[in-house]
């Protein structure tokens, strides 16, 4: 009796035990062997195997790899693959958690159903209450036909929890493959956006539909590559060579990033390392329009090896990116005099805002390099939205509560001195090396305006206006006035500059800082 009661036992967990074993043999099965082929032969890999070269080893827990549509509309109810075209989980990246989904294009080309949808927002969810980053990896035909308006509302329910989990956890988009129509605002609405640059497409309307409306023939890689979306539109943070390089880079931009909003930046000033010292003082040129590599000085200044800069080629006249600074994390924005003479235009406005608001938001203390002649002139800049612009930029420094410390290298003239993060838009520490010019303009364009009469009526115009300029430099194309009027707190000698930042971070470490109680306030976008 004992003996049956067993041998019926052990045959149901066989049959349990087996069942869930086939089911999770199919669950990885994707598309199927056909498919997974075809996205190898497209130079793609499938979503897991993306997941296990982002995620430490053997880390990845995977959830909901039972959930099917419940779809009959085109004999979908025929069609049910497990895991409907996302792989969703959690996972470990260098030791700290994560949450990831990965669509899986082999099943219905990614395409994203109502099921898909919940899978997504499920993980969500869960990443924002247990306050863990969010990584997508996006490989996707968009909304599933079949499905109609569920696979929208699938949509606004992704960008709803998107807007949602924004300031409160990172949101990282890795996309690597197509990304089309409206889905496109899901990655918009996240932190970072991050493309492969040979298979990677974003664009609202694709090729076809332009021709169409336009009459305008172009490529998928013409009309919302990489290099579209790195250099035109500014979508794309950084770029990958390979599927391989793109994922490392996620990994060491989470590097520099807390799990959310009221964890610190990781810091470990073991691992920091000081830049090998090349001479600052050598490093600013006499002249004062002669172009250096702002990069220069910023990689002497940040621990070894540490600067990640993000949009690169786009808006190259302002620097934006992370680097540790004796294990501190910070977020560093600096003109570029090596672009439009590091003068800030519409885009640059829009980079480094931006910027400022993700590190306002998590804590990274941000750090300004200032060699700026002003805000770019020109009909096209006003007449595209300057003032609207360069607004978002008053804006998101003034707003900013995180520790804000400033260095004037060279340049700091008219508006753009106080824009860039200047002591009367809350900067706590402002640092100027003795080659700062803080003025309301450049000597020669001041002198033309304040001795235009006098110098009309000079036999030799151009050698008075040389004397007259060399006497302006000398009065106020210095750091002195600022220094006298406490807007600027020390005058360093560059050599100077790393100790003063690291003690002003040790400083600041505990700042507090309240803003007047509101709903939200109104940000110039
Ligand atoms: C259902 C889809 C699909 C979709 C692709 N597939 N897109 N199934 N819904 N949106 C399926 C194909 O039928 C095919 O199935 C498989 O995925 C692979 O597709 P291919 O076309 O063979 O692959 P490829 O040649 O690489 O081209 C990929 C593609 C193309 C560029 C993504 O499939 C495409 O243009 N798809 C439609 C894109 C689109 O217009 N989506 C809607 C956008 S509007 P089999 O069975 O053959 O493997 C939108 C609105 C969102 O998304 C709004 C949010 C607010």
């Amino acid at each position: 009796m004992y003996q049956n009661h067993k041998n019926r036992a052990s045959d149901r967990e066989k049959k349990i035990y087996s069942e869930l074993q086939e089911k999770r043999k199919k669950s990885l099965e994707g598309g199927g062997e056909k498919r997974v082929e075809n996205q190898h032969k497209k130079g793609k890999l499938t979503a897991r195997e993306r997941i296990e070269l982002l995620v430490d080893e053997n880390s990845f827990v995977e959830i909901d790899s039972l959930v099917t549509h419940q779809s009959t509309k085109f004999n979908l109810e025929n069609d049910k693959p497990l895991g409907d075209g996302v792989v969703t989980g959690h996972a470990t990246i260098s030791e700290r958690q994560v949450c990831i989904y990965s669509q899986d294009f082999t099943v219905f080309g990614g395409s994203l159903g109502r099921a898909q949808a919940t899978k997504i927002c499920k993980l969500m969810d869960l990443a924002i209450k247990t306050g863990n980053p969010i990584i997508g990896i996006l490989d996707s035909g968009g909304a599933r036909i079949q499905e109609g308006v569920a696979s929208l509302a699938g949509y606004g329910d992704i960008f709803f929890r998107n807007t949602q989990a924004s300031g409160v956890i990172p949101q990282i988009s890795i996309i690597l493959g197509p990304c089309a129509g409206g889905a496109v605002y899901s990655p918009a609405l996240t932190d970072f956006v991050l493309m492969n640059k040979e298979n990677s497409f974003m664009f609202v309307t694709g090729p076809e539909v332009v021709k169409t409306v336009s009459g305008e023939d172009i490529s998928f890689y013409d009309l919302g590559g990489s290099i579209v979306h790195s250099k035109k539109t500014g979508v794309s943070h950084l770029v990958g060579e390979s599927e391989e390089e793109t994922l490392d880079l996620a990994r060491k931009l989470l590097s520099y990033l807390p799990s959310n909003n009221l964890n610190d930046p990781p810091f470990d000033p073991e691992t920091s390392e000081e830049s090998e010292q090349t001479s600052l003082r050598e490093l600013i040129p006499d002249e004062e329009n002669e172009p250096y590599d702002m990069k220069s000085i910023i990689g002497t200044i940040v621990d070894s090896d540490s600067f990640l800069e993000l949009n690169e080629d786009w808006a190259k006249n302002i620097i934006v990116g992370f680097a540790r600074m004796q294990g501190f994390t910070v977020g560093i924005i600096a003109n570029q005099p090596l672009f439009l003479g590091g003068a800030i235009d519409y885009n640059a406005a829009d980079k480094s805002s931006r910027f400022i608001r993700f590190c306002d938001s998590f804590n990274i203390p941000i750090l300004t390099f200032v060699d700026v002649p002003g805000f770019l002139p020109g009909v096209k800049q006003e007449h595209e939205g300057i003032i609207r612009h360069g607004a978002k930029l008053l804006y998101a420094y003034s707003e900013a509560t995180i520790p804000k410390i400033s260095i004037i290298v060279r340049k700091a003239y008219g508006g753009a001195y106080i824009v860039m993060s200047s002591k009367h838009l809350g900067t706590d520490i402002n640092l100027a090396w003795p080659s700062a010019q803080i003025a309301v303009m450049g000597a020669e364009g001041a002198v033309r305006i304040l001795y235009k009469r006098r110098l009309k009526e000079e036999k030799e115009p151009e050698k008075v206006l040389e004397e007259f300029t060399q006497e302006f430099k000398e009065e106020f194309a210095n750091p002195y006035q600022a220094a006298e009027l406490g807007y600027i707190d020390k005058v360093i000698f560059p050599e100077e500059t790393r100790s003063e930042i690291i003690a002003s971070l040790h400083l600041l470490q505990n700042k507090r800082e309240q803003s007047p109680k509101r709903k939200h306030g109104i940000s110039p976008v």
